[in-house]
């Protein structure tokens, strides 16, 4: 990691909980305070955890709750490319801790698997006026020692997977520093390098995926993101189509519902 990251708890406000409702929804009331700065609240239980798409989130002690919350300074046209780059930032950092051997894959727009199962979410909130983010909340959901029984995909955690992690103070450490340094790439450079990072290391292209987007669900080949973070899927009638914003399951063996 280049040395013009500086430390990450230089630009936060830490606030650490027991336990606690939602991270993300903590994340918020600190926000509707009218308070400014910027905060990093992580909990080590939660009672409410929240997933997307109006699932909750698995969140027993010993795994890793974290949101981040920013008063960012840019257009609202760029959002779609954040989970990116919390993606990307969450995996390199994962990589630190597992076996070498160990596959980890991006599956659009922001699951971390490995080996093909899912060990951690993020779920992106945010408050806007116009074309202005008044506030932003980055949630991130680790399963380090534990994970979910679920019907609709599989999962694992990070010590399953063989990981050795000396403390969680020093992965959480290691991931902010990690979305720290991407923050400030993409500020400074844009989009691309993250994008291609993350296709790096996602589903393969040409894997079969079933999408679901606003009450459609349709089964093509996963052929990458654009840049904007759009996924690109090919249909069998070899039309492209552009998804915004949605559930991607990939392989049968992961699907179920
Ligand atoms: C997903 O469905 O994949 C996203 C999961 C996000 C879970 C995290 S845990 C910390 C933060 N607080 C929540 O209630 N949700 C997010």
């Amino acid at each position: 990691m280049s040395s013009f990251v500086r430390d990450w708890y230089q630009y936060y406000n830490i606030a650490i909980f027991d336990s606690i409702d939602s991270t993300n929804e903590e994340a918020k009331r600190i926000a509707n305070t009218g308070n400014s700065g910027n905060y990093v609240i992580w909990a080590k239980s939660q009672t409410k955890g929240r997933g997307r798409s109006g699932n909750s989130w698995y969140s027993p002690k010993g795994n890793i709750y974290l949101s981040i919350l920013l008063r960012p300074d840019f257009e609202v046209s760029k959002l779609s490319q954040l989970p990116f780059l919390v993606a990307v930032a969450l995996g390199k950092t994962i990589k630190k801790f597992i076996p070498a051997d160990k596959g980890l894959t991006y599956k659009w727009p922001n699951d971390i698997l490995i080996e093909g199962k899912k060990a951690a979410g993020i779920l992106i909130e945010s408050s806007l006026t116009n074309n202005n983010v008044n506030w932003l909340v980055i949630g991130v959901g680790i399963n380090l020692c534990d994970e979910p029984d679920l019907k609709n995909y599989l999962s694992t955690s990070l010590i399953k997977e063989g990981a050795k992690i000396p403390t969680i103070d020093m992965f959480v450490h290691e991931l902010m520093q990690s979305f720290q340094f991407y923050l400030l790439q993409w500020t400074k450079e844009g989009f691309e390098d993250i994008r291609k990072e993350w296709l790096k290391n996602s589903i393969p292209k040409g894997a079969v995926i079933t999408a679901k987007y606003t009450g459609n669900r349709v089964s093509g080949t996963f052929e990458g993101i654009d840049d904007k973070g759009n996924l690109q899927m090919q249909l069998s009638n070899n039309q492209t189509i552009m998804i915004s914003s949605g559930e991607v399951f990939y392989s049968t063996k992961q699907f179920t519902e």
